[in-house]
């Protein structure tokens, strides 16, 4: 048996901000921010709303999809670059809200996070240690957005994704991953010390092209199949125009790769599961499909997992 997805949920905040609210503000266009970036609006959290809340409501949803309670969870891992406060991390707010005292973690690798949090748990599974366990890639990059810089701010939203990973049967689940960081590009994109993201967009967006296109040829190859035997692209949603390079790279029709990032802007390591809730919702993703997620963020770090879809 092998390890997959049984379960999966996402939230978002309610508000929507369109790309108008920024050209009230900021030197920039509608224009200039749907043909550079494919965003045209984002979602921020209230002042009253923080990243636990996020999570919790795409954990509902999750645990709902799955069937099963949090009582049957054995480790909850949260990726996350925005907790709601350094510890307690939000995992273990997340078993609080719900009641439960088992295994609680948050890990950090920026925009790859939900995938690094997918292996992490994979590995728990496989080797017998928990039955389920829980995995949310949740953000309120709004907290660590400076809104008067039109190089970032129109760049990130708000949102959550829950996914609950088991055993599944039939040759489904995860075939292979790839993980890997290079810290050299660590300058690239950051987090100053006024607490702001910082970015070169330039040196990131070469990397993001060159680094999602490779990541993604090699989870294939590594589960021994070729890029035509992809069925799904579902790719970090940053700039429609990396999305575009990665799909090139693969071959693969428009139709089989998830573009959000138009109605969700970056939402760092909520946005491969945000966009895979939705291609599911719209019946785009069927069982025994090849999908492929890839993703690719601060650190610098990327992630990639070549999954057979269906519990
Ligand atoms: N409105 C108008 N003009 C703008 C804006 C804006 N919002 N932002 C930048 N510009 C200007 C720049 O100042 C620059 O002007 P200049 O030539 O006079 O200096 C010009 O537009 C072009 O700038 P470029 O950087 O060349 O624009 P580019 O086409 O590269 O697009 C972008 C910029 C969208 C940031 C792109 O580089 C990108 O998407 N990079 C990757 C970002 C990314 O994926 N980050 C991941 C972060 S996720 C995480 O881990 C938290």
């Amino acid at each position: 048996m092998g390890t997959g997805i049984i379960g999966i949920g996402r939230y978002v905040p309610e508000t929507v901000y369109t790309n108008e609210y920024f050209e009230q503000r900021l030197d920039t266009s509608d224009e200039w921010i749907r043909t550079r970036t494919g965003i045209e609006e984002r979602r921020f959290a209230s002042d009253e709303e923080n990243t636990s809340d996020l999570a919790i409501k795409a954990t509902e949803k999750a645990l709902k999809n799955a069937n099963i309670t949090m009582n049957d969870i054995g480790l909850i891992v949260v990726a996350t670059a925005t907790p709601d406060q350094v510890f307690p991390t939000v995992a273990c707010q997340i078993g609080e809200h719900f009641g439960v005292k088992c295994a609680a973690m948050d890990i950090s690798a920026a925009c790859s996070g939900f995938i690094y949090g997918l292996v992490t748990a994979s590995q728990y599974i496989e080797n017998n240690t928990y039955e389920h366990v829980l995995v949310v890639g949740v953000e309120k990059l709004s907290k660590i957005t400076n809104f008067e810089d039109r190089n970032t701010a129109i760049l990130f939203g708000d949102g959550a994704c829950a996914a609950v990973l088991s055993k599944v049967s039939d040759g489904r689940g995860i075939l292979s991953f790839d993980l890997g960081s290079d810290g050299s590009g660590g300058e690239f994109l950051f987090l100053n010390d006024e607490q702001f993201i910082d970015m070169k967009g330039r040196e990131v967006f070469k990397f993001a092209v060159r680094q999602m296109g490779d990541s993604a040829v090699q989870v294939l190859e590594k589960a021994g199949l070729q890029k035509e035997d992809c069925d799904f692209l579902v790719p970090h949603q940053a700039n429609i125009r990396i999305i575009e390079a990665a799909r090139e790279r693969l071959g693969l029709p428009s139709e089989k790769v998830s573009i959000t990032v138009n109605k969700y802007g970056n939402t760092s390591a909520a946005s491969i599961g945000l966009s895979l809730v939705e291609e599911l919702e719209q019946g785009k993703i069927k069982d025994d499909d090849i999908l492929v997620l890839v993703g690719f963020g601060g650190g610098l770090t990327w992630g990639s997992i070549a999954l057979k879809w269906g519990k």
